[in-house]
């Protein structure tokens, strides 16, 4: 059984005039446990609708989602989220007190929360910097403390809504390098939303493409066979990157045409 499957899920919005738009329609896909899942699509194919459908944000107008076998209704801790350029951060916390937050709030002790905290600092390469605040932080640091913060809450899903695209590209290089790295160590499940090729690339075991919206849905998903670490100058990922570049083109058209 896959840890989450969407059945012909829908989202319609209506507006304040009263005109209904539907974003996404008949949107069917299936995220396996321990699996890297990207969606790519163009701005405002819905991608952000299908991740706050799944986060339990949204609920959908036709079909239904379900994780482990249940239906999906409203939030919950097994499923944390980031979205873009987050900034949702505690600034009279200091980075520790920011991971440690969601623990302390189940009262966990003292010890084994600094403990837990600790180790996800270290995960995403912050040690060191633990008794700064926010605001002493770069926009990559403060990236970094948000991911220590939901994975040390161990959820059983990740969902992250471009959570890089509002850093430099070295950054952002380095971030997807460490996520990927921090993947392959705690297999949590992950679905992570992109209108990059070289990002879903460089991160998805799956890649699942979004037509352009109204009424948009998955054109298809491609399984990326690269092992490790992925180089943008290989060969192998070229061939992906021409791949779902000549599956998302007539999309990003379509899109622009709107
Ligand atoms: N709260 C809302 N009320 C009404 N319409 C909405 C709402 N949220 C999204 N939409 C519409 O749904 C469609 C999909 O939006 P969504 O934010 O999911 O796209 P997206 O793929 O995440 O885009 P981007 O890449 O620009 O972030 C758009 O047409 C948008 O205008
Ligand atoms: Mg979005």
């Amino acid at each position: 059984m896959p840890l989450v499957s969407f059945h012909d899920v829908g989202k319609t919005y209506r507006s304040l005039q009263g005109v209904d738009d539907v974003a996404v329609e008949h949107f069917n896909v299936e995220i396996e446990a321990g699996e890297f899942f990207c969606l790519l699509g163009p701005s405002g194919c819905g991608k952000t609708t299908v991740l706050k459908m799944l986060a339990g944000f949204e609920a959908p107008t036709a079909g239904h989602i379900l994780m482990e076998g249940r239906p999906v209704r409203g939030a919950s801790r097994d499923r944390a989220v980031v979205f873009q350029g987050d900034d949702s951060l505690y600034g009279w916390l200091t980075a520790i007190e920011n991971v440690e937050f969601g623990l302390r709030m189940r009262h966990v002790g003292k010890a084994e929360r600094c403990e837990r905290a600790m180790h996800y600092l270290e995960l995403v390469g912050l040690k060191g910097q633990e008794q700064k605040y926010p605001a002493e932080l770069s926009g990559g640091m403060k990236q970094r403390i948000q991911i220590a913060r939901v994975l040390a809450n161990e959820p059983t899903m990740l969902l992250m809504d471009e959570p890089f695209a509002a850093l430099d590209a070295q950054t952002r290089s380095l971030m997807q390098e460490e996520l990927a790295s921090i993947w392959r160590t705690t297999r949590t499940t992950v679905l992570f939303i992109t209108h990059d090729i070289d990002e879903a690339i460089t991160l998805g075991k799956r890649i699942g493409v979004m037509r352009a919206g109204p009424r948009s849905q998955v054109k298809g998903v491609i399984e990326v066979a690269l092992n490790g670490a992925r180089s943008r100058t290989d060969d192998v990922f070229l061939q992906y990157y021409r791949q779902v570049h000549d599956m998302i083109r007539d999309e990003v058209a379509k899109a622009m045409a709107k």
